[in-house]
């Protein structure tokens, strides 16, 4: 995992605001959190100004950070502490993002890294030449049971091969991005078995579903007494259900709190001022 730090002065604009659009949308997203918990805006808007400038900037962090009363190192924390941020400028159409954690890793995340180098940049965070596509290696993105994968912005495409990568690639930057099904590139549904059911998946007999539908119109509910697993057999005191409250059981409240060496005193009771 690459270390995430800010990007250099050289490319940081001096100043960040939304737009009218969008400091409106702030506006209304902050009302949603209670009075002293504005705070917990933080992550929307930060993503909202990552979607109006394309990345997160030093201005953007400290004007949040003023928007919601809280300290520029706490906002800071969090756009570094997120892969989904992304902190320097990336490529307009796309910015790939390979998983690079062991599950990926064993189904052929390192074809996928090779294409990147190949098709994009050499390196992480590097522009192809016109600008509009980048890479980086993360970790898990929680899609491992239909690794290898990559997000591409919100999206997630999995069961990738090189060529399919490459197909995606070259759709989003002939700018078709969006007519690429994200989810499985292989043929299941979500991460349902490759192919179709591979258990639970024989016909039902049909006497058994006649069974089923059917009810003996004369039949019987059977009781089931109460279980009383993990309930301990024992007679002491605190066990005993009638025994509700030390309000409806003075005698024995007061008898537990002269065993612990309490002061018996009736809370019941208003107590008389000394
Ligand atoms: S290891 Fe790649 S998504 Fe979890």
């Amino acid at each position: 995992m690459s270390v995430r730090r800010l990007a250099e002065d050289t490319v940081q604009p001096a100043s960040f605001a939304f737009s009218k659009e969008n400091a409106a949308w702030a506006k209304a997203t902050i009302k949603k959190y209670p009075q002293g918990r504005e705070q917990s805006a933080v992550i929307p808007l930060l993503m909202r100004a990552q979607e109006q400038d394309g990345w997160v900037t030093r201005a953007a962090i400290e004007a949040i950070a003023d928007m919601l009363g809280m300290a520029y190192i706490r906002v800071l924390e969090v756009a570094t502490f997120y892969t989904q941020f992304q902190l320097k400028p990336v490529g307009t159409r796309a910015h790939v993002q390979v998983c690079g954690t062991t599950p990926c890793m064993l189904r052929g995340a390192e074809d996928l890294i090779k294409l990147c180098k190949k098709k994009i940049a050499p390196e992480p965070f590097e522009l192809n030449q016109s600008g509009t596509l980048s890479w980086e290696e993360v970790e898990c993105q929680g899609a491992c049971v239909n690794a290898p994968m990559v997000m591409i912005f919100k999206d997630s495409y999995e069961d990738l091969t090189p060529e399919r990568l490459e197909e995606i690639i070259d759709a989003f930057e002939a700018g078709r991005g969006a007519e690429i099904e994200p989810g499985p590139q292989v043929e299941r549904i979500y991460s349902a078995p490759i192919g179709g059911l591979t258990s639970l998946n024989a016909p039902e007999p049909a006497e058994k579903k006649a069974g089923r539908a059917r009810k003996a119109p004369d039949e019987k509910a059977i009781s089931v007494p109460p279980a009383n697993a993990a309930k301990p057999k024992t007679a002491a005191d605190v066990t005993n259900p009638a025994l509700k409250t030390p309000a409806t059981a003075k005698k024995e409240a007061a008898k537990i709190a002269k065993v612990e060496g309490e002061t018996t005193v009736d809370k019941s009771k208003p107590q008389k001022k000394r």
